[in-house]
């Protein structure tokens, strides 16, 4: 019988996880978050203000946790010896505070503890990601920037502003909450680095996802990359504080994992090598995760050839797309370290370790893309690191969220320590 192998364990499973959900319309999405949660095996216990639950059913929510919901009632009809909100703030490991509304940052921020949310909220020593929703004129108002603002000092709190889009308001506006997936990718961000925001103040340049060189209209060379390692490295910085710009070829990854980055795509070699150009004076660091395709056509055509013609093309006009890494390298300015990927099947150490000496880079992430589990579109990837020291740091089989921060973590350090 053929098994299929055992991934990494999931950061969320196992967890207990207390999700507070406030008087805000996107809190009919928190259901879909809850569910998510439970199958990915966390013990999840509901919170609702009294808002919250006009909007979404404790009933549901209790169904799709497996737990009861608690509600402000709850809190005085508590018979046990310790208080029902220490009782909960003292249980979670981790905090999902999804939708933020106005009311709820305000009475946080001030130190009130009115509700039974507000009050676990003072008492929980659990790191908290906390993601605001609410109408555009709302979120621009003095009074809540100043509170959003308060929040971005607070000690194990993990903020994430609303992203623009078309409000149930009927605005078009900044307000909406970040979107069930990009809250449990944030979510596991928490579990996995914590809420510490290291990287706060630079700006990190990100490629990801394959590039394509076009034969004609109809066939191009390209490569199975889905962007997602590369993704999940720019997300990944900017929830530790990063400016992040991506440049990203065709992607396969959920583009809510997009929220919150500086996105430009790009489809050949030729437009990646222009948008560096472009955007390398103003970074801090590099990561460049684009599988870039490494030949094209002489002479692309305009229109859809005939199998004869193709064959005629595939056989004479090639060349190769200029090493992009390289020239990053050579027209840095001092301080700005570069981390280059390497993909190999075989013995992947030594070829990685010459393409190492080769490119000049500061980090070289090698990768295996014939290991079942990892590398190309999988979930989960391993390799080596290969920096400036003569120790190569080995990257376990790991999520690919877990592998972007082992490697900011090397990469912010090269950075601090003015290296690149
Ligand atoms: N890279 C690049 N420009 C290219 C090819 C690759 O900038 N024309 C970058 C990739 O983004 C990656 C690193 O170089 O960071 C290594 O890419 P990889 O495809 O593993 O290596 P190649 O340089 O293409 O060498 P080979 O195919 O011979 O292994």
């Amino acid at each position: 019988m053929k098994t299929e192998p055992l991934g990494p364990p999931d950061p969320l499973a196992g967890r207990r996880i207390l999700v507070g959900i406030s008087g805000s319309i996107a809190a009919v999405k928190l259901p879909l978050v809850v569910s998510a949660l439970a199958k990915r095996g966390a013990e999840v216990r509901c919170v609702l203000t009294p808002s919250a639950a006009q909007l979404v059913s404790p009933v549901a929510l209790a169904s799709l946790s497996r737990q009861r919901s608690y509600l402000d009632a709850d809190q005085w009809s508590h018979t046990a010896a310790r208080p029902l909100h220490v009782e909960l703030a003292e249980w979670a490991e981790l905090v999902l505070l999804a939708p933020l509304s106005a009311t709820s940052l305000g009475r946080w921020v001030h130190g009130l503890g009115d509700s039974l949310l507000a009050s676990i909220l003072l008492a929980t020593e659990a790191p908290v990601l906390a993601a605001a929703a609410m109408n555009t004129a709302m979120w621009s108002s003095p009074g809540v920037l100043a509170n959003w603002q308060r929040l971005q000092g607070f000690e194990r709190v993990l903020p994430l502003g609303p992203a623009e889009g078309l409000l149930a308001c009927d605005r078009q506006g900044t307000g909406r909450m970040a979107e069930p997936d990009l809250l449990l990718l944030a979510l596991e961000s928490l579990a996995l680095w914590g809420w510490r925001r290291d990287w706060q103040g630079r700006r990190l340049l990100v490629t990801a996802g394959p590039t394509r060189e076009w034969m004609d209209p109809a066939r191009c060379i390209t490569n199975p990359s889905t962007g997602r390692m590369g993704v999940a490295l720019a997300q990944a910085a900017r929830l530790r504080g990063a400016a992040v710009q991506l440049l990203h070829g065709p992607l396969q990854v959920d583009p809510a994992w997009l929220e919150g980055l500086s996105c430009q795509r790009i489809d050949t070699g030729a437009e990646l090598q222009q948008q560096l150009r472009l955007h390398q004076p103003a970074a801090d660091a590099i990561a460049m995760a684009a599988a870039v395709a490494d030949h094209r056509p002489l002479a692309p055509q305009a229109h859809k050839q005939g199998k004869q013609a193709l064959t005629a093309q595939l056989a004479e006009g090639w060349e190769a797309v200029p090493d992009l890494l390289q020239e990053l390298v050579q027209r840095r300015p001092p301080g700005q370290p570069i981390l280059g990927f390497a993909a190999h099947s075989g013995d992947v150490l030594p070829q990685a370790q010459a393409k190492f000496a080769r490119k000049g880079c500061d980090l070289l992430f090698a990768n295996p893309i014939d290991q079942p589990g990892s590398g190309f579109g999988a979930a989960a990837n391993q390799g080596w690191l290969l920096g400036p020291g003569p120790a190569v740091e080995t990257v376990p089989t790991q999520g690919k969220l877990a592998v972007a921060h082992q490697l900011l973590t090397a990469l912010g350090a090269l950075l601090s320590s003015g290296q690149g």
